[in-house]
């Protein structure tokens, strides 16, 4: 059981490296574009690293949850659990708050005619990127307990 448990940090550390790591930079890329055919590209490159951020998501709580059943007393630590709920809060955010503002994002970004980028895709996106940080937040407070264990 001990390695097993050992196995599941391994992944557990990985997925918070392979998956988080992409995820704090996912609001940064479009930034620097200057043009329309630009700002495409850089949507593509933060989809293609959005796989990689569910997928460690998936694996973090898969592997936290299981290291919880192994070591029962974890659900009675302030740190599990607080870490549980702002996971759930920030995976909440994804399709309440994240999806419905990065719609008409997208919308701009895929049917705007010509190269100029226009003023209503900056408005949209910027109040997208308030929320994007508050999430980028919220993992970070979740690293911070998870290396911590502070109570
Ligand atoms: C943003 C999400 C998460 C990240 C980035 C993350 C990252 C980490 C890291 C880096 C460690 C190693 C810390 C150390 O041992 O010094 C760790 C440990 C741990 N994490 Fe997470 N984690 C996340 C979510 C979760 C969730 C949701 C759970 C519970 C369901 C969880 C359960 C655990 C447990 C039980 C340990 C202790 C392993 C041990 O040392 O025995 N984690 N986490």
């Amino acid at each position: 059981m001990n390695t097993f448990y050992t196995i599941l940090v391994f992944i557990h550390i990985f997925s918070a490296i392979l998956g988080m790591g992409p995820g704090f930079v996912l609001s940064m890329i479009p930034k620097s574009a200057q043009t329309m055919t630009e700002l495409r590209h850089a949507y593509k490159i933060k989809h293609h690293l959005h796989i990689l951020v569910m997928i460690g998501g998936t694996l973090l709580l898969i592997t936290g949850l299981l290291m919880g059943m192994i070591h029962p007393y974890l659900f009675r630590m302030g740190w599990y659990l607080v870490s549980l709920f702002l996971f759930f809060v920030a995976l909440a955010m994804g399709p309440f708050v994240l999806k419905p503002l990065s719609i008409p994002v997208k919308e701009t970004v895929n049917h705007h005619q010509g190269e100029e980028i226009p003023k209503e895709y900056t408005r949209l996106s910027k109040r997208l990127g308030i929320y994007e940080n508050v999430e980028n937040f919220l993992f970070l407070i979740i690293i911070a307990l998870m290396i911590l264990k502070p109570f």
